[in-house]
């Protein structure tokens, strides 16, 4: 095998062969690949590829951590999915994985075997894709407002930490890791939150670098279909539209606008419905696109609940959940004036007392 500074070439065409899958499979444009693997500027950084190699060279993941699964992945979906899932096995969460839900264009989705010690018949793990070949919604609009998360319990970043922030502007790897981690722990802890809440979303299980785990709904054979695949029975209709406006409340009671809610990202199943993902979830108060970003989401539910004769006026229910919870509270705007008013009558008081020092020190002069 030739070597490229240190490095295996018959790896690096595996990665190569790699990189060519997800792109096709993706639809990525052919630019985003690398040809040639960066030199490694110091011994620390050739260390640490090399060590990458080894580990890659291990190819079988699966077979090196001693994980025996019921699906067979794709060939170069295996090492992914066993490197996202591996603590979650460790941890005795899961034990087995059973069959893929879906692929979407973040994350595939699925259906995992629960450790015996979980109270749940299965699991679902959403596993993001690696970040190079992930689609990233344009998120720049759900972004604002909002504060970068870290792997550290959802704990967010020091907003005057340079380094992220310098990181994130110049689109470093590291900037682009933090993005991701930010919008995995969003979408992890919105579902705590939303759980907590009375919410009907998934329960949060465990949270991982590229996974996370939750309740799955659906079963053996057949996971959830969305509303969007499924036939409702027409005296269905009315009372789902009613649970998720209640849903779209119990959000907007936390701060929150899903920002990406449809017919696609609302499961059903077994009459009731199931709000999921998560990750571009937009703050009602400091997102100034916010009231814009509920009145889509509002539409779109309304389109489907539309055509089985759901009377719903979008805009007149926007106005009504904007009102009772995101519009800024005429009482603060009120206390807020009467701050303005004290402050003003401090600075008059100081004006006087300064004149009248003036006054005082020249008559003594
Ligand atoms: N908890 C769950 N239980 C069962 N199925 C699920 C669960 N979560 C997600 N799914 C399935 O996986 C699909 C993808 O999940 P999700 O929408 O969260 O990811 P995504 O990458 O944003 O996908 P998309 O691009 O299709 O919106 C869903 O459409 C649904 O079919
Ligand atoms: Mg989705």
């Amino acid at each position: 095998m030739s070597t490229y500074n240190g490095y295996d070439s018959g790896q690096w065409d595996e990665n190569e062969a790699l990189l060519a899958y997800y792109s096709e499979k993706f639809s990525l444009p052919r630019q985003r690949i690398r040809t040639k693997p960066p030199k490694p500027s110091n011994e620390q950084e050739k260390l640490e590829r090399e060590k990458e190699l080894v580990d890659a060279v291990t190819a079988d993941r699966g077979i090196a951590l001693g994980l025996e699964i019921t699906y067979t992945p794709a060939r170069f979906e295996a090492e992914w999915l066993y490197d996202s899932l591996r603590n979650f096995f460790h941890l005795d969460l899961i034990t087995d994985v059973m069959a893929q839900v879906k692929g979407g264009k973040e994350a595939s989705v699925y259906r995992c075997q629960p450790h015996p010690t979980v109270d749940a018949e299965w699991l679902a793990a959403k596993v993001y894709r690696p970040r190079q070949f992930r689609n990233l919604r344009n998120d720049a609009m759900y972004r604002e407002g909002r504060q970068i998360l870290t792997d550290e319990d959802g704990k967010p970043a020091d907003p005057k930490d340079d380094r992220i922030i310098r990181a994130i502007g110049k689109k470093s790897a590291f900037g682009v890791q933090v993005q991701h981690t930010s919008w995995l722990m969003y979408e992890y802890t919105t579902l705590q939150k939303l759980y907590a809440a009375g919410a009907a979303v998934p329960q949060p299980v465990a949270v991982d670098q590229n996974a996370i785990l939750m309740g799955y709904v659906g079963d053996g054979s057949r996971a959830a279909p969305t509303l969007h695949e499924a036939v409702l029975e027409p005296a269905e209709a009315e009372p789902l539209f009613q649970e998720t406006l209640r849903n779209i409340e119990v959000m907007l009671n936390q701060g929150y606008v899903h920002g990406d809610l449809s017919a696609y990202n609302i499961l059903y199943w077994e009459g009731k419905i199931t709000l999921i993902d998560f990750p571009q979830v937009t703050d009602a108060q400091a997102n100034r696109n916010a009231r814009k970003i509920l009145s889509r989401d509002v539409q779109r539910v309304c389109e489907y609940f539309g055509q089985y004769g759901v009377e719903c006026n979008a805009n007149a229910i926007t106005e009504k959940l904007w009102a009772r919870y995101a519009a800024p509270d005429p009482m603060d705007y009120l206390a807020d004036m009467s701050k303005v008013e004290a402050a003003r009558d401090e600075a008059e008081r100081l004006k006087t007392e300064r004149v009248e020092r003036l006054k005082a020190e020249r008559e003594e002069r």
